[in-house]
């Protein structure tokens, strides 16, 4: 399946000062120089905060992550989970194809989803508050035929169910989730017939669909406010705090160096930085503002002129790990 960005894109994409707050604190759980790996969760964050992951949304995380925007558009567009065009503002709804539901009654679901939403998945249906498509297996095979929808899972449907299902919620209801056809849970149609113990003491609905029903926001989208940020690895709590410091030891490995400076690029034009893996826009930036802008230049540097630029990049060991020096080396004898 192709997959591209969406051909109409919002002008920009900021997340919520809360949802910021705990990009960042995610951001600090990776250790110095491998900030890089908290890209799935943000832009996770960033897609469930606006419903699919937009071009700016990417961009926006690229650049907390130092990152050059290509490597993160490369994780936006393997993944399948994140949504590369608008969804619906209500719900998008993920029906199960795969062989249990399939055998259960999935084709059924689908013609609604195409009676309903839209005649093919990933479309907007005509008042824009859903998209639908097919999914592979999502685990609840013995709940079968069933859909995920938003957070949670409608387990047990039927074409008729799926289709109140989708009447409510576009009137602005929360429906129960988990099985619709009266089980309690993953026991056989035709009830349990031993470990029957804890029938007297249940609650209403299994503990998942209790959950959901008690948070009671299957489609809300996420805007941080949800649960409190918890940071217990930084020392006030906040994504702001210090991290504890370095043992003494790293910290003192290499005495810095300032590198080669320029006042400006020289007469041909500064090169094109971002030419390096690793080197984003605004990596670049922070470059050409230390007075860095040629291949040449940083294909000298030295171990302490590594430590001197590192220590001023907002996240530390990435000239090392992407092996800047060798491929500025690489790049300054094609110019
Ligand atoms: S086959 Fe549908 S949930 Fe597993």
């Amino acid at each position: 399946m192709l997959r591209r960005l969406h051909h109409e894109q919002p002008a920009s994409f900021a997340f919520t000062p809360a949802n910021q707050a705990w990009a960042e604190a995610q951001i600090t759980k990776y250790p110095e120089g491998r900030q890089a790996s908290a890209i799935i969760p943000l832009l996770w964050r960033a897609q469930e905060q606006e419903g699919w992951l937009t071009r700016p949304a990417i961009e926006y995380v690229a650049e907390m992550l130092g990152l050059a925007y290509i490597r993160a558009l490369e994780v936006a567009t393997f993944y399948f989970m994140f949504q590369l065009q608008p969804t619906g503002s209500v719900a998008h709804i993920q029906i199960c194809g795969t062989l249990s539901c399939m055998i259960c009654g999935a084709e059924d679901l689908i013609a609604v989803c195409k009676e309903k939403i839209s005649n093919s998945p990933f479309t907007l249906s005509a008042d824009g508050k859903f998209t639908w498509e097919e999914v592979e297996c999502l685990g609840a095979c013995t709940n079968a035929p069933m859909a995920q929808i938003g957070k949670d899972y409608y387990e047990d449907l039927t074409a008729d169910g799926l289709r109140k299902l989708l009447d409510d919620l576009a009137a602005g209801k929360v429906p129960t989730p988990g099985p619709q056809n009266g089980r309690y849970a993953a026991e056989p149609l035709s009830g349990l017939t031993a470990l029957t113990d804890h029938e007297s003491g249940r609650t209403q609905y299994n503990a998942s669909v209790q959950l959901a029903s008690d948070i009671g926001d299957t489609v809300k989208r996420i805007d941080g406010t949800e649960v409190p940020l918890l940071t217990p690895w930084l020392t006030s709590g906040s994504a702001s705090a210090k991290k504890p410091e370095a043992p003494k030891a790293e910290a003192a490995a290499v005495e810095e160096v300032e590198p080669e400076l320029l006042k400006a690029a020289r007469a041909e034009g500064a090169d094109d930085l971002k030419r390096i893996t690793g080197v984003g826009p605004k990596l670049e930036e922070t470059l050409n503002g230390l007075g860095i802008y040629h291949f040449d230049q940083i294909a000298k540097w030295t171990a302490a002129e590594i430590a001197w630029v590192d220590a001023r990049l907002k996240f530390k060991g990435r000239i090392e790990r992407d092996d800047w020096v060798a491929q500025a080396a690489t790049l300054a004898s094609e110019t």
